[in-house]
């Protein structure tokens, strides 16, 4: 939802704002620009429409040099991605240019104060006003200024400002977006997220809602929006730059779909180092539970009851959280809300939590991202352990909230008494045999590799699963939609002769996962009707029963693992089939069109 970077110090700027925002590129990839001040004190703006190798492409020659600089990759919102509508935007007198990341949500008013003083707009975005404001409120100096126009702003923002009038510094300011500030030696940044710049410091700052930083190549002051100053100590990243490069895969997907042992490992060892989180003392206190997220998130929300319901012994009810945001739900100081989310700044989930927390619920998130805005607004968090996820596809977040959910709702249990000291431990044997399965059923990938390139050209597909595998139906078919463009449905295998069996011809893949659970011979029937309107069967099982083959036209095997935690393995080959037809078509995998990884705004 647009990236943000900045750089001062003795470097050359424009490769420093080119290498971050290429890590940022997830974030949106609509337009991309830059603006910096040359060693003539001059400001120079670059732009270009669609990726950052367009705007190098477009920088090709010019020989842009400088040493202070900031940058930003767009998402669209407010008008649509033309070069005109590109950030940075920049004063009339030239003398300011900025970067945004949000949305200003009470633009239309402060444009039109700012049309009747004289001045001109050249674009449809809401960032345009934050530059003419600063001009019209000029008050001294950069920082001053920063401070009153932050009042002017409603909505939420991360933005970056340089000015020829100070050329020594970057000031930065935000509410409600992401915005971290990287601790160099002579020399400073500001980003987005930490990625962006992670090769050159990893040392860094979290910049608070509210907070106004001036940074300079020496120096990082810090106030708050009544400008008193502020203290704060680095925190120190120990992640290496290995995390946001692709490591040899072709795409940060199939990278991230291979780390899933690794990712799952170290959250199962990290739930079970902090199980001293005061959650767990404080389950007693609650009487219903909603779970909010939006799109992957979600579908883990969903598989997430199941446990909940079953070992913790609490009603759940699951919901995307832009829906709950805005239905009166009975919530009081006995709901407990468990928002997931992997970036930690998704504005529907955010909001809904806070909402919530002002009505007297509690809020325990479960977040990737550590620092990020939702962990910190959170009354208790369960982070995953992936690291960076680069692809907007979520893989390993998916697996690694599953795993947090299970191990959250048995360990709850446990503390609650519905599940016994021998029964937690067997659940752990199983835990720590997972990651194996899961390496075991990577070794598909040949096999699923083939099954893509013989349906790539299918226009509709079709997901079927039930019980905690009807999530991973939903998932499954978002995976396909969202890298492959091609149209996908997940449903309850048991509901499909209500509706969806109408759609099932010779032309139609119907994929069924089918684990053999207690529910098998269920789903076996439900297969079998599939097959009786001539429907292609792919199936994903841990199942040798020759009935199951019989009526499959592709099978793929996963290893055998506790049924509670089939949905954690069943998905590995429908992401492994998503990514395989999307590069089959040519597909953008990493950056599918008109998404975006972090969606700030609702
Ligand atoms: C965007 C991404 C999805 C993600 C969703 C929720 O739509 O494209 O991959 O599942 O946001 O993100 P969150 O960071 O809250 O999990």
């Amino acid at each position: 939802m647009c990236g943000i970077v900045g750089y001062v110090g003795s470097r050359e700027v424009v490769p420093v704002l080119i290498h971050g925002l290429m890590r940022l590129e997830y974030r949106g990839y609509d337009s991309a620009g830059i603006a910096i001040i040359d060693e003539t004190g001059n400001l120079i703006i670059e732009k270009a429409v669609g990726k950052i190798k367009d705007l190098t492409e477009h920088l090709w020659g010019k020989n842009i040099k400088g040493h202070i600089g900031i940058g930003h990759t767009r998402w669209a919102t407010h008008g649509p991605p033309t070069v005109e509508n590109a950030h940075p935007h920049k004063s009339r007198d030239n003398s300011i240019a900025l970067v945004h990341n949000g949305i200003v949500e009470n633009y239309v008013q402060l444009k039109e104060d700012l049309i009747s003083k004289g001045y001109k707009f050249s674009s449809q975005t809401d960032t345009e006003v934050i530059a003419h404001l600063i001009e019209e409120e000029w008050d001294e100096n950069l920082l001053k200024t920063v401070l009153k126009v932050a009042k002017k702003l409603k909505g939420a923002y991360a933005v970056g400002i340089i000015s020829t009038k100070e050329p020594d510094k970057i000031v930065a300011l935000r509410k409600g977006s992401p915005l971290v500030i990287g601790i160099g030696e002579g020399e400073n940044f500001i980003a987005s997220d930490i990625p962006a710049v992670l090769e050159y410091t990893n040392k860094f700052i979290t910049l608070n809602d509210d907070e106004i930083a001036v940074i300079t190549k020496d120096s990082v002051d810090i106030y708050n929006i009544d400008g008193e100053k502020l203290e704060r100590e680095p925190f120190t990243v120990n992640w290496d730059i290995s995390v946001a490069e692709k490591e040899g895969y072709k795409h940060f997907m199939l990278k991230e779909i291979h780390q899933q042992p690794k990712s799952l490992t170290d959250t199962i060892s990290g739930f079970l180092s902090n199980l001293d989180n005061p959650v767990f003392d404080n389950l007693n206190k609650f009487n219903k539970l909603y779970i909010i997220a939006c799109g992957t998130s979600f579908h883990a929300g969903l598989v997430g009851k199941f446990w909940i319901e079953k070992f913790l012994k609490i009603p759940v009810i699951v919901d995307y959280a832009s829906e709950f945001r805005y239905r009166e739900s009975p919530i009081d100081e006995k709901t407990l809300i468990l928002a997931i989310s992997q970036s930690g700044e998704t504005a529907d989930t955010r909001f809904a939590a806070i909402d919530s927390q002002k009505k007297g619920a509690k809020v325990l998130s479960i977040v990737n991202v550590v620092g990020s805005s939702l962990s910190r607004e959170s009354d208790y968090v369960l982070y995953t352990y992936c690291g960076p996820e680069i692809g907007v596809a979520a893989t390993k977040t998916y697996t690694a909230q599953l795993i947090t959910l299970f191990l959250f709702a048995v360990y709850g249990g446990l503390k609650r008494g519905f599940i016994s000291q021998r029964e937690f431990e067997d659940f752990r044997h199983h835990l720590s045999i997972l990651p194996k399965a899961i390496e075991e059923t990577l070794k598909w990938e040949d096999k699923i590799k083939d099954i893509a390139y013989k349906y790539q050209n299918v226009k509709d597909f079709l997901f079927l699963g039930r019980g905690l595998n009807y999530p991973t139906a939903l998932e499954g078919a978002l995976k396909l939609k969202e890298i492959s463009y091609i149209h996908a449905e997940g449903y309850p295998a048991g509901e499909m002769k209500h509706g969806p069996i109408a759609l099932i011809d010779e032309n139609m893949p119907v994929v069924c996962i089918a684990p053999e659970d207690e529910i098998f011979e269920k789903m076996l029937s439900n297969i079998q009707e599939v097959k009786a309107r001539k429907g292609i069967v792919i199936t994903v099982t841990d199942s040798d029963n020759s009935e199951l083959e019989k009526l499959s036209d592709e099978i793929v095997k996963v290893e055998k693992v506790s049924s509670q935690l089939s949905p954690i393995v069943n998905i590995l080959p429908l992401q492994l089939l998503s990514y395989y037809i999307a590069t089959f078509l040519g597909k953008d995998v990493d950056q599918p069109r008109n998404l975006a990884k972090t969606v700030t705004v609702e």
